[in-house]
């Protein structure tokens, strides 16, 4: 049984999609629903939930209002949908409005301005740290860093190894250890700081890592987690991958269950960056 994704968030990017499958050419309902589901297939490889799988009535909802505001023309009987010309404009503004600057480089700065001053007795942990994006920069600022990979996927298995040929080349104190981090064995409350780049959208048992994150901080620690951001900005620069992240409102309820407190989000482009405290 697949999940449904929904909310906000997924119905301004269907809004988007549903007007750039109509430019391709015309549709049925039933076909739109299929295409979503069968293109962002691939996600399945990396989560079971992660193939965006829209319900009927969602695309309902979408195509009635696209229609109100005449972007998409319904169809006559034993025809299919179409796009109108100021569905063909409303489009080329989407596409226009694409921002060419490295959202990840942005998100990282933004991370660390938040993450404040550095300094060595400060005990940060990047989670699915690859080879060691996050866990280099903070090292270098000050702090000091553990990175753990599980090196769960082909292209990472040997990321631990090429994290640590380049913390050879880097300052400042950095260890990297092959781990997951739901079964990662350190005592409670362990860092200062968590944070994790780009990596919580393949986490298998999202929820488990998160509560694991929260487990391994320190009463007042912090969480920051930069990842992409569902819907158009994400989708132009990631395709469907960006469906295997969170939306605000998923990240705001798994938070929550996990006890988590003053959260905060930044959307940095194409990625999302998340604040919370272990309260
Ligand atoms: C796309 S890479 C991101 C690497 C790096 N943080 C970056 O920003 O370039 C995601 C990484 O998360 C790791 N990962 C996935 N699930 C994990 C888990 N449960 N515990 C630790 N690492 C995990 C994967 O092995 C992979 O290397």
């Amino acid at each position: 049984m697949q999940r449904t994704r929904s909310g906000p968030t997924v119905r301004q990017f269907l809004d988007y999609y549903l007007l750039l499958l109509l430019s391709e050419k015309s549709r049925s309902k039933r076909q739109m629903v299929d295409e979503i589901r069968e293109r962002s297939a691939g996600n399945r490889s990396y989560r079971p939930s992660g193939v965006l799988w829209p319900a009927r009535i969602e695309i309902d909802t979408v195509l009635a209002r696209l229609a109100d505001e005449g972007l998409v023309k319904p169809p006559a009987r034993g025809e299919r949908w179409r796009i109108t010309p100021a569905g063909e404009q409303a489009l080329a503004a989407y596409e226009d409005s694409e921002d060419k600057s490295d959202g990840k480089e942005r998100a990282a700065e933004k991370l660390v301005e938040l993450l404040g001053p550095a300094s060595a007795d400060i005990h940060v942990l990047d989670v699915g740290t690859g080879q060691g994006f996050l866990a280099l920069k903070l090292a270098e600022q000050g702090f000091s860093v553990t990175g753990i990979d599980s090196g769960c996927f082909d292209y990472s298995k040997d990321s631990i190894e090429k994290a640590r040929e380049q913390a050879r080349d880097h300052g400042g104190e950095v260890v990297f250890r092959q781990a997951d981090i739901r079964t990662l064995d350190e005592p409670a409350e362990s860092f200062d700081y968590i944070v994790s780049s780009q990596a919580v959208h393949c986490m298998a048992e999202q929820w488990a890592c998160v509560q694991a994150v929260h487990r391994l901080l320190k009463r007042g620690g912090r969480f920051l987690c930069m990842d992409y951001l569902v819907g158009v900005r994400g989708f132009q620069r990631h395709g469907f991958h960006c469906f295997l992240a969170l939306t605000r409102e998923e990240w705001v309820e798994m938070l929550l269950e996990q006890r988590f407190g003053n959260i905060r989000m930044h959307e940095m482009h194409d990625f999302l960056v998340i604040e919370a405290q272990k309260v």
